[in-house]
C-alpha cells in the first residue's frame, strides 16, 4: 500500500511537472520528452533510408547507417553517452542485444543498432522514458532490377522498369557520414552536427559542385532558449529524389513506414483530434519546384478494418498526411482531376462534400491523394500509392495551403511561411487530422487515429537539375489539448 501511494505521488509529480501552461492559459501536456527543444542535454540520432525504408547494403566504412549524439553537462564540460565505436557499428561486429539473425544482415542490423543507441540516450520519464531527436535521410533512387523492394509488402522479383531514378548498379547506396560531436564553443554556445553526400568517393570539403549533400548543424546558448536545427540537402544528377526530415518518432513500436520497433521522442502517441504541433521555421532555399516541403507531415499505420498495426507487412497500411508549402506546387486533384482527390472533404462543422460535388469541393486545399495498393473497395477513379516505397502498402493525404485550413492554424494561402516568411506555428495537427479522408473497409470500425511519427522537411522529388534546400526548425513541441 504504501509503495502503491509513493507510486501515486509520483505519477502526480510527474504530472504537475509535465505541464505547461499554454497561450490560452489552459494546462496541456507535452507529449514529446524534450518539450520545445529546451533541454541543453540535447538527444539526437541519424538514421537514413532506402528507397523501401531499409538499408539494402552499408556505404564501406561507414558502418550501420544509424548515429547518435547524446550528451550530458557535469559543469562546463560535456559527457558524451555515444563513443565514436558506437556510431560506428556495422554488419559482422556484434554489440549488447544485438539477435544473431541480425549481425550478418544490413536491414535487421540497422534496426538493432537503433534501439542499443537508444538505450545509450535513454532518459527516465514519464508515463515513458525517451531516447532522441530522429534525423531521417532517404534516398529516391530505385533500381527495380536489385530485388530489394516489396510490393505493398509482398516479395517480388526483380523487374524493368523506366519509371524510377536510378543511374545503374548500385544507385540505392546510403551515404557517406560525418560527425561533429557537440562542443561547448566560447563558454556558452554548444554545437554539434552529422553530415555527407551520397555521391560515393568524393569529399563534400573540396566544394558540393555537381555531387549530392546533407548536414544538420544543431546549436543552442547554454540555459537559454531552443535547440535550432539548421538543415541543408542538396541533389546531384545521380541522386535526384532526397528527403531529410527531423523526426520526433515513437518510443516505442512502429513509428511511420517503418516496419521495426524505433525509439524517439514522442512519450506519448498523440491521438486524433487532441493535439497540436508548436514550431518555428525559417525556410532560406526552397530547393527548387519539385520541393515538396512539409510543414509537418504526420505517419501513422493501421490496418485496412481499422485495427492497429501488427507487423504483418501484407496488411498493415503506413498513413500520411502531408501539407506541403513550396508555393510551386499545384492542385493535382482538380475538378477535371477527380482521380488525385480524396472521395470528400470534411468540413470543420463535420460536413462531407463530395469530390464531384464541383461547387463546393476545395479542389485547390489538395495535392495529391492516394489510395492503398491492398485495399478491396475503392471508390473509383481513385489514384494507387506506389507500392515500392514503403515496406508495406500507404496511403497519403497531401494538402497545400487553403482558407479553408484556417480553422486548423495551418497555412491559408501560397507563399505563407515561405522563403523569407520565417514564422512560429500552433497547428491543431489533431484537429485537422481528425476530418481527413483514409480509406476503411465497410462496415468496420474507424480506426483510433495515433500517429507515431511527427516531422517537419523536405522531400526534392526527382529534380530536373542540382537542387538546393536549406532550413531552420526550432521550438518544436506536440502538445497534448
Ligand atoms: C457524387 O458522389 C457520391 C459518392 O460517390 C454519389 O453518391 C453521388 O451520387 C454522386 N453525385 C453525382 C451528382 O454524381
Amino acid at each position: 500500500m504504501r509503495n502503491q501511494m509513493n507510486e501515486l505521488f509520483v505519477w502526480i509529480l510527474m504530472l504537475l511537472i509535465n505541464s505547461v501552461s499554454g497561450a490560452s492559459g489552459k494546462q496541456y501536456t507535452s507529449a514529446v520528452g524534450d518539450p520545445g527543444m529546451r533541454r541543453d542535454e540535447l538527444r539526437v540520432a541519424f538514421e537514413a533510408w532506402n528507397f523501401c525504408n531499409e538499408v539494402g547494403a552499408e556505404a564501406p566504412g561507414m558502418g550501420s547507417p544509424r548515429a547518435a549524439d547524446c550528451f550530458d553537462l557535469r559543469g562546463s564540460s560535456l559527457e558524451h553517452r555515444i563513443r565514436k565505436i558506437d556510431n560506428k557499428l556495422g554488419v559482422g561486429t556484434p554489440f549488447p542485444g544485438l539477435s544473431p539473425v541480425a549481425l550478418n544482415n544490413a536491414d535487421l542490423y540497422a534496426a538493432h543498432k537503433e534501439l542499443y543507441l537508444g538505450s545509450l540516450c535513454e532518459v527516465e520519464d514519464f508515463p515513458k522514458p525517451w531516447q532522441f531527436w530522429m534525423v531521417m535521410l532517404k534516398n529516391g533512387n530505385f533500381d527495380t532490377m536489385s530485388g530489394l523492394c516489396p510490393a505493398n509488402g509482398a516479395k517480388i522479383p526483380p523487374f524493368r522498369s523506366e519509371s524510377f531514378p536510378c543511374f545503374g548498379k548500385g544507385c540505392m547506396n546510403q551515404p557517406t557520414f560525418s560527425h561533429s560531436e557537440t562542443a561547448l564553443l566560447d563558454g556558452n554556445i554548444l554545437r554539434g552536427g552529422f553530415s555527407g553526400t551520397y555521391d560515393l568517393g568524393s569529399d563534400p570539403n573540396n566544394g558540393l559542385d555537381g555531387i549530392s549533400y546533407y548536414e544538420v548543424v544543431w546549436e543552442k546558448k547554454v540555459g537559454a532558449g531552443s535547440w535550432v536545427f539548421k538543415h541543408k540537402l542538396k541533389t546531384s544528377k545521380k541522386y535526384p529524389w532526397l528527403m531529410l526530415y527531423l523526426r520526433a518518432d515513437a518510443t516505442r513500436g512502429f513509428s511511420g513506414g517503418y516496419r521495426y520497433d524505433t525509439r524517439g521522442m514522442l512519450k506519448t502517441h498523440p491521438e486524433s483530434p487532441n493535439f497540436k504541433v508548436k514550431l518555428n521555421l525559417d525556410i532560406k532555399k526552397g530547393g527548387g519546384p519539385k520541393s515538396q516541403f512539409y510543414l509537418i507531415d504526420i505517419g501513422s499505420c493501421w490496418k485496412n478494418n481499422g485495427l492497429p498495426c501488427n507487423g504483418d507487412v501484407l496488411t498493415d497500411v503506413t498513413r500520411y498526411n502531408e501539407m506541403i508549402i513550396n508555393p510551386e506546387t499545384p492542385a493535382w486533384c482538380s475538378p477535371t482531376g477527380l482521380v488525385n482527390c480524396p472521395p470528400y472533404h470534411i468540413t470543420p462543422d463535420d460536413r462531407k462534400i463530395y469530390r464531384n460535388d464541383t461547387a463546393n469541393f476545395p479542389y485547390s486545399a489538395y495535392h495529391y491523394y492516394c489510395a492503398p495498393g491492398n485495399a478491396q473497395h475503392l471508390e473509383h477513379p481513385v489514384s494507387l500509392c506506389d507500392p515500392y516505397s514503403n515496406p508495406q502498402a500507404q496511403e497519403i493525404v497531401q494538402l497545400l495551403p487553403h482558407p479553408i485550413w484556417a480553422d486548423y492554424g495551418y497555412p491559408t494561402k501560397q507563399g505563407v511561411g515561405w522563403i523569407g516568411d520565417g514564422r512560429s506555428w500552433e497547428l491543431d495537427v489533431g484537429g485537422l487530422s481528425s476530418r481527413l479522408y483514409f480509406y476503411q473497409d465497410p462496415g468496420t470500425t474507424p480506426a483510433t487515429r495515433v500517429w507515431t511519427s511527427i516531422d517537419v522537411g523536405t522531400e526534392i522529388f526527382v529534380s530536373d537539375e542540382d537542387e538546393e534546400a536549406e532550413w531552420i526548425l526550432s521550438n518544436f513541441d506536440v502538445l497534448l489539448t
